[in-house]
């Protein structure tokens, strides 16, 4: 990976404390192509976004970038007040402490139980005792409304119920924000739902601010604050989804006629 040095004559200022994500002139390239060609993007405390855009447009590597597993070729990437681009691992774990992450596709262990996978996450990122470590997996998994599935193993869940042990999961060290990365695919329409409503949920009753990525509209529609539309590196519109959906530009159009 190839990172250029950053502008120095460009002043970089944190944003305000409302402001808990910021990405500013953010660029990034594998090899010849260019992903992100400058993305501006902002989001407010205790809001949740949506970004939108079609496969392969760089929404995965956007997300990835706000939680510091990938470095800009250049630009600024503020989470939670710090630069997480210029972190190093140690400042970069703690703030990650506080932003939790569901990946597309869930990343359980299969060999484990529901317990056990949220036990591992516990405590390699917490000092809990063994009785508060239960105590909290017991709590998460009630919040999804899958207590009984504790001792189950992944290949016994349905797919929307292996979502929400994924959500149950990435929520558990009780972050400020969560990344969502394709939380519905695959679900079934009242599976979309009851996950769309949790996020939701987690935002209105915990205060867990979100960036949620998704194609699906009813998931979309349920839980956006604000959508943006990512498009050949950039951010091309930013609004309410409805905005999104009646904007004149051919580009959006086309997406949202084929979903
Ligand atoms: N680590 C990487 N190394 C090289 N290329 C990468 C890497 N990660 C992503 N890419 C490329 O960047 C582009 C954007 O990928 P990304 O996963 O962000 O797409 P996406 O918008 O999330 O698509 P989808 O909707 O299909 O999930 C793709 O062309 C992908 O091949
Ligand atoms: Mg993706």
């Amino acid at each position: 990976m190839e990172i250029e040095a950053t502008n120095p004559t460009r002043a970089s200022h944190a944003p305000s404390d409302e402001t808990i994500i910021a990405l500013r002139d953010v660029h990034k390239s594998f090899g010849p192509k260019a992903v992100l060609r400058g993305v501006n993007l902002e989001v407010q405390k205790g809001t949740s976004a949506v970004v939108m855009g079609g496969s392969g447009s760089g929404k995965s590597v956007l997300i990835k970038h706000i939680v510091g597993l990938l470095k800009p070729d250049q630009g600024e990437v503020w989470l939670l007040g710090h630069r997480v681009d210029q972190l190093d691992d140690d400042a970069l774990d703690r703030v990650r402490l506080s932003a939790g992450y569901l990946f597309q596709g869930g990343a359980l262990f299969d060999s484990m139980t529901v317990f056990e996978n949220m036990e591992f996450f516990l405590h390699r990122h917490t000092d809990l005792s063994a009785a508060e470590r239960k105590e909290r997996i017991e709590e998460t998994l009630a919040w999804v409304n899958l207590a009984d599935k504790a001792s189950s193993y992944p290949a016994e869940l349905s797919g929307g119920q292996r979502k929400r042990i994924g959500l149950a999961r990435s929520i558990i060290l009780q972050p400020q924000v969560m990344f969502y990365d394709e939380p519905t695919t695959g679900l079934d329409p009242v599976s979309v739902r009851t996950v769309a409503e949790l996020i939701v949920r987690l935002r209105d009753e915990r205060g867990i601010s979100s960036v949620t990525i998704t194609h699906d509209l009813l998931c979309a529609k349920i839980i956006t604050d604000r959508a943006h539309f990512l498009h050949h590196g950039r951010i091309v519109a930013s609004g309410s989804l409805a905005e999104l959906r009646t904007t004149p530009d051919p580009v959006l159009q086309e997406f949202f006629e084929g979903t």
